[in-house]
């Protein structure tokens, strides 16, 4: 299963892409919660990636597209991967395209997970994720119900950074449904439903 997930800033990528983590095994990339990492731990490429992950705006392609090479490479990518919010516009998708295409891989599914943006907003300005094991949930929940950690707000949750995220998704990342369409491997669920709805559906055009 090589799987590409697609959509807005809080579409619900992470969400899905956890529960197929826990009911298939796969390697979830996610170069948002990569980058976080590398931010929280003061690396190199935590230095250079902060300020653009605090302004909304798309951190440069050649760190990022450095970071997926490297992870691709790793052993639990090997029988299968999601990507989560990579590639993030045209450059890394044929980046992405033919790094795979070296490596004799192959993309099965771009998968879009679509939600409206007045939904984003609501559901951006309420997540809350937990500080230890990274588990997303909402404001509702006073500690992770996985391990009882802290949970803390994104620093690019704000109202003002969301507007600059949404306004990046449609310029930079939404011409890439084109892209997988033309390709032939573009499917698409509604996001706007409950989570375990969505996950049905998720797994239906997934054929899984
Ligand atoms: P990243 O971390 O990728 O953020 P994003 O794409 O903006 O997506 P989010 O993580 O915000 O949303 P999600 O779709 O995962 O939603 P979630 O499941 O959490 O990127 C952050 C930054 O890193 C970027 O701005 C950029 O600077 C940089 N970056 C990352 N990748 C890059 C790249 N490739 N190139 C360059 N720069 C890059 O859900 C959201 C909330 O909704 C949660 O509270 C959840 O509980 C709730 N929810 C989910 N599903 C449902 C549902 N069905 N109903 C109700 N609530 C729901
Ligand atoms: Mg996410």
């Amino acid at each position: 299963m090589n799987i590409v997930l697609l959509g807005a800033p809080g579409a619900g990528k992470g969400t899905q892409a956890q529960r197929l983590v826990e009911e298939f095994g796969v390697a979830h990339i996610s170069t948002g919660d990569l980058l976080r990492a590398a931010v929280k731990n003061q690396t190199e490429l935590g230095v250079q990636a902060k300020g653009y992950m605090d302004a909304g705006q798309l951190v440069p392609d050649e760190l990022v597209i450095g970071l997926v090479k490297e992870r691709l490479g790793e052993d639990d990518a090997q029988k299968g991967f999601l990507l989560d919010g990579f590639p993030r516009n045209t450059a890394q998708a044929v980046a992405l395209d033919s790094e795979l295409s070296e490596m004799g891989r192959d993309i099965d599914a771009a998968l879009l997970v679509d939600v409206a943006s007045e939904v984003i907003i609501e559901r951006l300005s309420s997540r809350r994720v937990c500080r230890d094991c990274g588990y997303t949930g909402t404001a509702a929940d006073e500690s992770c119900p996985r391990c009882s950690g802290e949970m803390y707000q994104r620093d690019d949750d704000k109202p003002e950074t969301v507007k600059n995220r949404l306004d990046v998704y449609e310029s930079q990342t939404a011409p890439l449904v084109e892209y997988y369409k033309g390709h032939g491997i573009l499917k698409s669920v509604d996001g706007d439903r409950p989570m375990d709805v969505v996950y049905a559906d998720v797994k239906e055009a997934l054929a899984l």
